[in-house]
């Protein structure tokens, strides 16, 4: 089993669907077994995903290359003995949610996951605050 975690930034200029990339990765990655977590304010996006191997990178190489966003940077990537989530899910934060509330939900979905994992989404958000 293979887990990337990565983290990029919204392309300046673009006008960014967040539900569509909800839309299309649940459909794409439901369809191949990738699961993990996408944290997203609207301009950044940190991403685990995790599943077979050949499945995570087809999956990442898309991403990589989607001119939606861009200074896509890989914080880690490695192999794995078993998934820390047990679907794809999506972490959306808008302005008017209350960060407590929002940081109570996203710690939940991050259960399972590994203490750097959880460090780095939590740190994320915590600076995003
Ligand atoms: C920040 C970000 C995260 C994305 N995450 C996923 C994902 O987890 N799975 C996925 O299939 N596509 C994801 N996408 C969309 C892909 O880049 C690509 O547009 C999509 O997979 C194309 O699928 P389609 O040909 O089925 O529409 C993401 C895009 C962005 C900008």
């Amino acid at each position: 089993m293979r887990q990337i975690l990565y983290i990029s930034s919204k392309t300046p200029g673009q006008d960014i669907s967040v539900g569509n990339i909800l839309i299309q990765s649940r459909r794409n990655n439901d369809a191949v077994g990738v699961t993990g977590l996408l944290y997203t304010d609207g301009t950044r996006f940190l991403q685990v995903l995790e599943g077979e191997g050949a499945a995570v990178t087809a999956t990442f190489e898309r991403i990589r290359a989607d001119p939606r966003h861009h200074a896509v940077v890989v914080l880690s990537d490695k192999a794995v003995a078993e998934r820390s989530f047990g679907r794809w899910a999506m972490a959306h934060r808008l302005p008017t949610d209350p960060a407590d509330e929002f940081d109570a939900r996203v710690t939940r979905m991050l259960a399972d996951a590994s203490d750097s994992v959880r460090g780095t989404f939590l740190g994320l958000i915590a600076v995003r605050r």
